[in-house]
């Protein structure tokens, strides 16, 4: 059996890659389509430069013939702590020892990479909430659970009027804000203070048992992150709100839609700093975002979103939007 990385702008190996997670996806969803699209994972696989890329890993008998793939998405200044994977056995494949395997030479790798701990994400489909193979397969490997999230399906598109109404029910509590809005690039004027939000997004989320810091941001860096979304295929619909007296943006919403395969929309970050939170600015800032995918005529059937099972107020407007439970995901840790 060989472990090894694979070349992702190589054809023969990125799609022998791409078959597993496929194969793997579909066996959880019943479903074609679900996940990230070949050029989605390429797109962030490629520039070893970037602040975050993935490193694509197969195992296999021999090299255009993987029974198990993974990733590993090494970040270059970001919590050094950790560093975050995945890992999926070929559905034909499974309790023959190669996701055991696979997985032994993944924390090999962490460790060459000076991770200490390594977190695995898993993601199961409505149908096996819970109850996933990974549950049983990362107990067994001394992993525990870190975190736990739900995935919320919102159909697309609502019912007429519905989202006016949502904005009237809430406009009122956010008289001191202005929500404003774009597609794609930000406006130049803005990105510095986008760029401040992105950095700490992931320190003013819930997090039960892993260490997240903030992250290092410059407008450099948000000008990066909407050209590999472009790379990727897809459209970036954000808001934004803005307190009136000072001037400061204090949140911002991100919804993500592939221009070929728009049926499934994704929500991407939503952020309210903490002295601004309790002005229905996480409702407002959704609403907006779901202007844009309408004004864009996408063929959009649902909106896709994951939230950490300890955040009850964006869970609250995820579900007076209209989202229904449709899966989940787990982050599972090992100290390595
Ligand atoms: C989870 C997964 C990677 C396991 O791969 P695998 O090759 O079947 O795993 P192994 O054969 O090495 O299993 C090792 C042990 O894990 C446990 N295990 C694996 N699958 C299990 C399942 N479906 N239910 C309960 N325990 C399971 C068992 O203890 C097993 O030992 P045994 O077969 O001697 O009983 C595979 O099912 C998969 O790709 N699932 C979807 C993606 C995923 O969950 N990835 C992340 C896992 S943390």
């Amino acid at each position: 059996m060989i472990f090894g990385r694979i070349d992702a702008t190589d054809d023969v190996q990125f799609d022998a890659w791409f078959g597993v997670l496929q194969r793997s996806e579909f066996a959880r969803d019943g479903e074609r389509g679900q996940g990230w699209h070949p050029d989605e994972w390429r797109a962030r696989s490629v520039d070893e430069s970037a602040p975050r890329v993935f490193r694509l890993y197969s195992y296999a008998p021999s090299p255009d013939r993987p029974v198990a793939v993974g990733a590993l998405e090494v970040t270059r200044d970001d919590n050094l702590a950790f560093i975050e994977g995945n890992l999926f056995v070929d559905p034909t494949e499974r309790r023959r020892g190669y996701g055991s395997a696979a997985l032994t030479e993944l924390e090999r790798c962490a460790r060459e990479l000076r991770r200490p701990t390594l977190v695995i994400f898993v993601i199961e489909g409505s149908r096996e909430i819970g109850s996933g193979p990974n549950r049983g397969f990362a107990v067994h490997h001394g992993y525990r659970v870190a975190e736990e999230n739900v995935r919320r399906d919102l159909e697309w598109p609502r019912p007429p009027g519905e989202l006016d109404r949502l904005w009237e029910e809430w406009t009122g509590f956010a008289t001191d804000y202005d929500i404003i809005s774009w597609t794609n690039g930000t406006p130049e004027e803005l990105v510095a203070a986008r760029a401040h939000l992105s950095a700490i997004m992931p320190a003013e989320t819930p997090h039960v048992d892993i260490d997240v810091e903030a992250e290092h941001w410059d407008a450099a860096r948000v000008r990066l992150h909407e050209a590999t979304t472009n790379r990727m295929g897809r459209d970036l619909l954000v808001a934004a709100a803005r307190h009136r007296a000072t001037g400061e943006l204090v949140g911002y919403s991100e919804l993500t839609v592939s221009r070929e395969q728009p049926q499934t929309a994704y929500q991407w970050d939503t952020l309210v700093v903490r002295r601004h939170r309790g002005h229905r600015l996480g409702g407002l800032l959704k609403v907006t975002t779901m202007r844009l995918l309408d004004a864009g005529r996408y063929e959009t059937k649902k909106i896709t979103t994951f939230n950490s099972k300890l955040n009850g107020p964006m869970i609250a407007v995820n579900e007076a939007l209209g989202a229904r439970v449709a899966g989940a995901m787990v982050a599972w840790r090992k100290d390595l």
